[in-house]
């Protein structure tokens, strides 16, 4: 098969398209032929110099798929399912790859084979933060950073479908689409008074923020009022200890939680954005595209060659 492969950390170009072993399934695990697969800033620092395994590597924590032969017998997927899932942090810029089973779903209706690509990482992480870290539930007022990026976009969708009331900040140019997803309020966050604004719109500070964003951490624990929960899946120095309480959380691999998503997306109460589509082999574009930092939901490689003539890409 075909993979795209790092030899030495660099940047985007150092990714090159190279004929590999496809990958052998261990126990519990599928082999899947990828259609598409996220890109996402993890991919970014892996590629610079922060993958602490044995180079080469392949890059790709996401994909979109389908179950190849009858590698999904046992758990009952016939040849061909579409499924998605969130293997690991690399292996899916390829042709194939393998994931445990406990790490994919089935793709709901209501999501694209391409689109799924682009949902497992922040999805799961952005709902993971809203639930288990910061218990949101009906009513309570919340803080979204960065609302707009991939995980901002979903954690806005998810707490409103959790019925709270959102606040996020973005730049400008993101703004309406914000208010689209359901924000109440959309703060620009390139102001350096943001976060009074947030104070002025909710009296006194929200009690919960997820902080979506490393740029936004400052500004995430001035906004907040005292004794607030800070959850965030951002690796940083954490502001303000004594006066919040920041929660760092990494987003667990979880089919289940993906399952438990599907009906969200079937009746569009959570979607996905997906602002670029690249064909994978150009993974170097859609790398600096993400790079920049400020994309709007997500970017998607399209791995098919029928797919990408489909798509245009
Ligand atoms: N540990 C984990 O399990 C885990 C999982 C998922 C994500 N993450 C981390 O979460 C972070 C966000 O991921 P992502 O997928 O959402 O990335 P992304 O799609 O690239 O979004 C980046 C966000 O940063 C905002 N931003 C950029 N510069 C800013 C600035 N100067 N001030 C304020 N906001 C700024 C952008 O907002 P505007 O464009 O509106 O300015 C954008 O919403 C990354 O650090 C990622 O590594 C961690």
């Amino acid at each position: 098969m075909l993979a795209i492969r790092v030899h030495e950390f660099g940047g985007p170009d150092v990714m090159k398209v190279e004929e590999v072993a496809t990958p052998t399934p261990g126990e519990d695990e599928l082999l899947l032929r990828v259609m598409a697969a996220g890109v996402g800033p993890w991919d970014i620092s892996l590629r610079a110099g922060g993958y602490t395994g044995s180079l080469p590597y392949t890059p790709g924590g996401e994909f979109a798929g389908l179950v190849e032969g009858g590698t999904g017998e046992f758990a009952s997927f016939d040849d061909g399912t579409p499924v998605y899932g969130y293997p690991g942090l690399t292996g899916c810029y390829a042709q194939y790859v393998t994931c445990p089973v406990e790490q994919l779903a089935p793709i709901p209706q209501g999501l694209s084979i391409t689109d799924a690509a682009a949902v497992p990482i922040d999805a799961l992480t952005a709902e993971q933060g809203l639930t288990h870290e910061l218990n949101v539930a009906a009513g309570d007022r919340v803080l979204i950073t960065a609302g707009a990026g991939g995980l901002g976009h979903f954690a806005v969708r998810i707490a409103r479908a959790l019925g709270a009331f959102v606040v996020a900040t973005a730049s400008p140019q993101h703004h309406e689409f914000v208010h689209k997803l359901g924000a109440i309020d959309v703060i620009d966050h390139t102001r350096p008074d943001w976060p009074r604004r947030v104070r002025d719109v909710i009296s006194g500070g929200p009690a919960k923020v997820l902080a979506c964003a490393g740029p936004t951490l400052d500004g995430a624990a001035r906004a907040a009022r005292d004794g607030a929960i800070i959850a965030t899946p951002v690796h940083a120095d954490y502001p303000d200890a004594q006066r919040v309480t920041w929660r760092q959380y990494d987003g667990r691999p979880r089919g289940s939680r993906l399952i438990r998503m599907a009906p969200w997306f079937n009746d569009s109460t959570l979607s996905v954005e997906v602002s670029g589509r690249y064909y994978w082999k150009d993974a170097a574009s859609a790398q600096r595209k993400v790079s920049e930092g400020h994309t709007r939901g997500k970017v998607v490689l399209v791995v098919d060659d029928d797919l990408s003539a489909e798509l245009k890409v």
